[in-house]
């Protein structure tokens, strides 16, 4: 496979376009961890990527290139490069704010009672992913015309697509059209006694596993795939291997984790403006996180609350810098988040706030990078505290940019990086009284106990970066992209 051959089948494209005045449409980046790892991968191996505009396009438009000066992840992306997917209104809001963000994102994060079950919400995912397969199958027409001595590489993303695989293969192969198929799920597989309460759990195991290659971010996310093979379905699996059979062809399934793109980072860390923050006079505690529940950001404010409370040295001293994004703001449990923490930090602001100073800053809305690098750089020390978490790669920007002074990074064990991001201090989010213990001893840890501490994920992050991610995936396919010899 050579770059041209690749295309990235994904929900969102990595911008929203939005219609102005004049009639015209503009790019506007999205945030989440699929765009920030996957945009930079399209963008230098040169292949295409179809997704959803964020809009209904009309016939007359088309997507616009993007604008100089324009310093998101998917810059260098051309129009050419873009297939976007037309979907009727009543199908996306039944698809994604209900199939997708109100049935599988709480229940892949292992929060049943979240979940709506809803027969209409599978049918629209049914036809919305039909409609995603259709577009997939006239790129890869295109490319056998074009270069038929290539085999494509079809890799889809996350859980918005777990039916596309079966529809794009059972289509390439009555047409004689060669190509192959990767799926990686950016966000957690359940057990298997969690993915049962799907009604329709078969299907999406199948979808799955029309795939050549399914990646995951841990090992623990593939052995419950296989489990769930193996229970739901009656598969054949190793587990050893991480290999399933299904329909006469051998599966693989590999722990790849994801990872940023370091240097980036490190160089827009380098570039970035002084944040604005009063970092002599005050520590800051930095979140950045989508408004999201699985975030853990209601138990977060709660443990920085219960820091002023018993250790109320800290008082005048700290602060609590929270970045909340939009997000999924048609969904009933987001709508409720919003309300429970501009309440809670209200009521926190109110109750410690002197006529100086106030402990909670929180802004609600989306920040570029290049802003983030920034905050990054500066602040003293990142909570990352989510209940449940695919990866999470706030945690690994925020090390990619202390360039100066080594901070503190704080992290959940039931985030991805959790497992694998060892020298952070890892807390349990749902023991609050022990995350106030654990933020106080980050606001006095001494400064060659975070130097090592910080010398170490740095190291990590900074080999394992998602250039290795993806070079990884495409080993594990067996095939490497390389274009005039140079390796993306
Ligand atoms: N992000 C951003 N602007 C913001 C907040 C976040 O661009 O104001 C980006 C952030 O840099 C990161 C991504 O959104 O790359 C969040 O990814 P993560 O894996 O932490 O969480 P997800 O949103 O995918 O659940
Ligand atoms: C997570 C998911 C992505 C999704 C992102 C933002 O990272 O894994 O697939 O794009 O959140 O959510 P949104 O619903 O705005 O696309």
């Amino acid at each position: 496979v050579t770059a041209s051959s690749l295309i990235v089948v994904s929900n969102r494209l990595p911008f929203v376009l939005k219609r102005t005045e004049d009639d015209g449409l503009v790019r506007k980046p999205s945030a989440g961890g699929l765009v920030t790892a996957v945009a930079p991968v399209v963008v230098q191996s040169g292949g295409l990527w179809v997704g959803w505009p964020g809009l209904q396009m009309k016939e007359t438009d088309s997507v616009p290139e993007s604008v100089e000066g324009d310093v998101s992840p998917t810059a260098g992306l051309k129009s050419s490069q873009v297939l976007s997917v037309n979907l009727d209104d009543v199908d996306y809001e039944l698809y994604y704010n209900g199939c997708c963000n109100a049935t599988f994102w709480p229940l892949f994060h292992s929060m049943p009672d979240r979940a709506i079950f809803n027969e209409k919400f599978w049918m629209a995912y049914k036809k919305v992913n039909e409609d995603f397969s259709e577009i997939t199958l006239k790129a890869l027409r295109k490319m056998q015309t074009d270069h038929p001595e290539q085999v494509p590489l079809v890799w889809i993303h996350d859980y918005h697509l777990m039916l596309a695989a079966n529809t794009i293969r059972q289509k390439a192969e009555e047409e004689n059209l060669q190509c192959k198929i990767g799926f990686f799920l950016h966000i957690p597989f359940p057990p298997w006694d969690i993915m049962k309460i799907f009604p329709w759990e078969d299907m999406i195991l199948q979808g799955i596993l029309a795939c050549d290659l399914v990646g995951f971010h841990v090992e623990d996310y593939c052995l419950n795939f296989l489990d769930s093979c193996q229970r739901g379905l009656g598969s054949r699996v190793d587990r050893k291997l991480m290999l399933a059979e299904h329909g006469g062809r051998t599966v693989r399934i590999r722990p790849l984790p994801i990872g940023i793109p370091f240097s980036r980072f490190d160089q827009m860390a380098h570039e970035s403006p002084n944040c604005g923050l009063d970092t002599n006079n005050v520590k800051v505690v930095l979140g950045v996180d989508r408004l999201d529940y699985t975030k853990g950001l209601v138990n977060r404010l709660q443990a920085f609350e219960r820091l002023l409370e018993e250790f109320p040295e800290h008082i005048g001293k700290i602060m609590l810098m929270q970045v909340a994004v939009p997000s999924r703001t048609d969904v009933k449990e987001y709508i409720d988040l919003k309300e429970d923490m501009d309440k809670l930090v209200g009521q926190i602001n109110g109750k410690f706030s002197t006529p100086t100073w106030s402990p909670i800053r929180y802004i609600y809305g989306c920040i570029s990078q290049q802003e983030l690098a920034g905050y990054y750089r500066d602040a003293d020390v990142a909570l990352v505290t989510p209940m449940r978490d695919g990866m999470n790669l706030v945690a690994k920007e925020f090390v990619a940019c202390r360039i100066r002074d080594p901070g503190v990074l704080i992290l959940s064990p039931f985030a991805g990086a959790g497992g694998m991001m060892h020298e952070a201090l890892l807390v349990n989010p749902y023991e609050i009284g022990t995350v106030a213990k654990v933020l106080h001893r980050a606001l006095t840890m001494p400064h060659d106990e975070r130097e090592v501490r910080m010398n170490a994920l740095r190291a990590r992050e900074k080999i394992y970066d998602v250039n290795f991610w993806m070079k990884s995936f495409l080993k594990s396919i067996g095939t490497l992209i390389e274009e005039d010899g140079e390796d993306v």
